[in-house]
């Protein structure tokens, strides 16, 4: 036998059937619109490698295993350069297959005795010529995340392992839930339509669906739930069935296996039953009977997902039944399937009364859900959000993972970025999740972190696990490269809880980005600054998230949250703020947490600051263990949120030319975008809570914003002053907008500049509303500097936060008496509303 290095120009012949195999992959990706590779798969090609060329020899016949052996010798073939390959014999190998097939063909090789299913064993030889890399699985599934995670280690090594490789995942469950519709739209998805729905049925090109399971199977994700969690009766009739076979035949090759949400009164919107109580013999019979017509269909599915009295869903409260009656119905139809039921805690009453100071949303999940421990069938697992409110960018873990001993448990969390910047944002949020699964609520005061419980070990659980709600759609999955690693460390977490946000981030950037070190250094130490920033310019101290809660969770309105049924209260008034959950004298949720905890979070003292308002209501003049007070707290954590935002921009900038020009320019505008909303942030936040407590910055910038010109100031031409809803989304207040009826060729507004003479930066900050794309220039002295449309799709059709953009000339020369001018063009119903314009020395920071 020869060995041959391999070079990029040469033509290698395979194995007949892995060369069809390597023709099927790389075919199937060159023909498909939206691919796997558009991720992290593409992975980057070693063109100065050490190392020869390995041919893979698969042993299994089985679809998952052939999916392995394919994909092994695609990633293999592209981490070289090359698509296809010729040569007569190879001395270096990689051997695929489940442990038994390895067993008899390498009697010899070590391969442990006790694989599980899911686990593989990956280890390096070097026989008398060449190198022998086996990888065995303990079942199917066991090799196929074997071939991924060989191609992971050379993809960011550039040579095989040289120790052996053992893994397991630590959970059962590790699935992705979406949020899609029928008709095609993602509910809180930010990446564009449904890869699995258009119309009222499942798509006819499932493409997207497939490279979507490769994705997915790549970071060990073994199951996802393709629906909506709400409005999912129409799914279960028997066309929409057939349509669900076809997404599950198209996952299946990667050993993700289908699930879907159902709606618990389906026995009455589309059985043509009269009820749909749980207890009720028709009922019963129902649901086995759809549960059969399913499995017939699609023997493999994994199970169901259930909201039920939640958020207008129908439950079982409508019965006077609980949730582990409705829970145990679907179960025990599932059971001789060997399907699960997913039931999510999320039950609360959106209709609380604002003025019961004990009234308190974060106590639902546990006040219902703990008095069932021991109630639910085997086959049911609780689904618990990480915290007890929704998905905020800081809450406390929810302790219902403490409250249930009895019954098996998952980790709900959030991918796509409801309530942490939609994807407009970058917010890596591994570092929030690790915190969450770390924590150690002290059951029976010996150690539960949560990541122990949800894997089944803390309370000797058979099942459990972690659910990522990830509203993929067609436009790069989840709309924004850099979120990707996001869907990426989920699924890193649900098979590793161990590993660390900042190694997730690393692996991540190297097959995705660049492994130059520098590249790696840099977009990990913006991945880590990230999240810290985002709750520095939204809402520290455990308040939650200041958005607009009521709408479109995007944009600061900080009292929206007030005063509703919905529950998110901070309760702001002019002397203090926060919720009081202490047992002594508020709504005596900090005593749902076991002892240990419970202690902690009982008083102010204890209470890490993090989370103060989230505990307690204190005085702006309370002071934090730092020392600070709050209200100063909050001016100062909002002007560093703002800076680290900032800073984003400057650390990508280091990166120009070192990476993907196409991913330089399109991170570079987000981010650019990002920093400029950081400081609308910061601005409502900041001026809200100087009027509110009429207590100054001690630092003198809240409220004071000395090159700052407001539009309502200027002398306008055609522009008409409004006042901005809420009032805190624009600087003082006000803004400006043009009437395209009353002034059909535009508006402007005009300011004399009166301070020294330099280079600046001119920022303007002006609303992008929906529905129309108004056009902008700003002039020196008649003269157009700049000139922009407003085109981005934010929320809101109104000039608010949610909209509110920063637009920046560079570098402009000014000196005192030169006439500064925006001219703004409306559109439709985009009014060209503009809010202020800024100068700043030109070597102030990018923005
Ligand atoms: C959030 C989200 C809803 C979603 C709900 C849920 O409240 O805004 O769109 O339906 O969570 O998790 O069920």
């Amino acid at each position: 036998m020869r060995n041959r290095r391999v070079h990029r120009s040469e033509k290698i012949d395979f194995f007949k059937a892995i060369a069809c195999a390597a023709l099927f992959t790389t075919g199937a990706v060159a023909a498909a619109a939206q691919t796997a590779d558009q991720a992290w798969l593409d992975h980057p090609v070693w063109r100065d490698s050490q190392h020869t060329l390995f041919l893979v020899h698969p042993l299994g016949e089985s679809s998952v295993e052939r999916t392995s052996a394919h994909e092994l010798n695609y990633g293999i073939l592209h981490l070289y350069g090359i698509s296809s390959a010729e040569i007569d014999s190879f001395d270096n190998r990689i051997v695929i297959g489940t442990a038994d097939e390895v067993h008899k063909e390498y009697p010899n090789a070590a391969v442990p005795a006790k694989l599980r299913p899911e686990s593989f064993w990956i280890n390096t030889t070097h026989p008398r010529h060449g190198t022998l890399i086996i990888v065995a699985g303990g079942g199917e599934r066991g090799v196929l995340y074997g071939a991924f995670a060989l191609l992971r280690f050379i993809a960011e090594n550039n040579s095989p392992p040289k120790k052996v490789i053992r893994e397991a995942p630590a959970m059962a469950i590790r699935w992705t839930d979406e949020w899609d519709n029928a008709n095609g739209t993602v509910e809180r998805g930010y990446g564009g339509r449904s890869i699995f729905f258009e119309g009222g049925k499942v798509r006819d090109d499932l493409g997207a669906v497939g490279e979507y399971a490769r994705l997915l199977a790549s970071v060990g994700i073994n199951g996802c739930n393709v629906n909506n969690v709400n409005g999912a009766a129409p799914f279960l009739t028997p066309e929409m069935i057939q349509g669900l076979k076809r997404i599950a035949d198209a996952m299946r090759p990667w050993g993700v296996r289908l699930a879907i949400s159902v709606d618990i009164a389906s026995p009455q919107k589309i059985g043509g039953l009269k009820t749909f109580d749980p207890l009720d013999p028709a009922v019963q019979a129902w649901w086995a009977a759809k549960v059969d017509e399913i499995y017939a269909q699609i023997p493999d599915l994994a199970g169901f997902t259930v909201k039920a009295d939640s958020e207008g869903q129908a439950g079982p409260a409508s019965y006077g039944r609980s949730p582990a009656d409705a829970a145990n119905l679907l179960a025990h139809a599932l059971a001789p399937h060997g399907g699960v039921v997913l039931y999510r805690a999320f039950v609360y009453n959106n209709h609380l009364d604002y003025n019961d100071l004990k009234a308190d949303r974060a106590r639902a999940a546990y006040d219902i859900f703990h008095p069932l421990d021991g109630k639910f069938a085997a086959n049911v697992i609780v689904q618990i959000k990480y915290g007890p409110i929704d998905f905020q960018a800081r809450e406390p873990v929810s302790p219902l993972f403490a409250g249930l001993e009895k019954t098996s448990t998952a980790m709900e969390l959030q991918i796509t970025q409801e309530y942490t910047g939609q994807q407009r944002h970058l917010v890596y949020l591994a570092p929030m999740w690790k915190e969450m699964l770390d924590f150690d609520l002290r059951a029976e005061n010996r150690a539960t972190p949560v990541k122990e419980i949800i894997a089944g070990k803390s309370f000797n659980r058979p099942l459990g696990g972690m659910i990522g709600v990830s509203c993929v759609g067609r436009e790069g999955w989840l709309g924004s490269p850099l979120a990707m690693a996001n869907l990426y460390a989920f699924g890193r977490l649900a098979w590793d809880p161990n590993l660390s946000a900042e190694q997730i981030a690393q692996e991540w950037t190297r097959q995705t980005i660049g492994t130059d070190p520098q590249v790696v250094a840099t977009v990990t130490k913006m991945l880590m600054q990230s999240w810290p920033a985002y709750e520095h310019y939204t809402g520290p101290l455990g308040t939650q998230t200041l958005t607009d809660i009521t709408g479109s969770h995007y944009g600061p309105n900080i009292e929206s949250s007030e005063r509703n049924g919905w529950g998110q209260w901070h309760r702001d008034d002019a002397q203090g703020i926060g919720m009081d959950r202490s047992v002594a004298t508020g709504t005596g949720f900090a005593g749902q947490y076991p002892l240990q905890v419970a202690k902690m979070y009982e008083s102010p003292a204890t209470t890490p600051d993090n989370l103060l308002l989230f505990f307690h209501h204190v005085p702006y003049t309370y002071k934090l263990h730092s020392g600070e007070t709050v209200i100063q707290y909050f001016y100062d954590s909002h002007y560093q949120g703002a800076e680290e935002a900032a800073r984003l921009v400057e650390e990508w900038a280091t990166l120009e030319n070192k990476i993907d020009p196409q991913l330089y320019h399109n991170v570079m505008g987000r981010l650019m975008y990002q920093a400029g909303h950081a400081i609308v942030w910061r601005d409502a936040i900041v001026q809200y809570f100087l009027k509110e407590s009429g207590i100054p910055d001690a630092k003198g910038r809240a409220g004071h914003f000395p090159g700052r010109l407001e539009a309502e100031d200027a002398h306008l031409n055609g522009y008409k002053v409004i006042t901005v809803t809420p009032w805190e989304d624009a600087s003082g207040g006000k803004a400006v907008t043009c009437d395209a009826s009353s002034a059909p060729k535009g508006c402007s507004a005009e300011w004399t500049y009166a301070a020294k003479a330099g280079r600046f930066n001119i920022a303007a900050q002006y609303f992008d509303l929906q529905g129309g794309v108004a056009h902008f220039a700003l002039d020196v002295n008649g003269k157009t500097i700049a000139a922009w449309a407003a085109d981005a799709m934010l929320p809101s059709r109104r000039p608010d936060g949610d909209n509110s953009t920063r637009f920046t000339a560079r570098d402009v020369e000014l000196k005192p008496g030169d006439v500064l001018r925006v001219d703004g063009t409306p559109d439709a119903s985009d009014p060209a509303a503009l809010d202020y314009i800024e100068i700043e020395p030109a070597a102030a920071p990018a923005r």
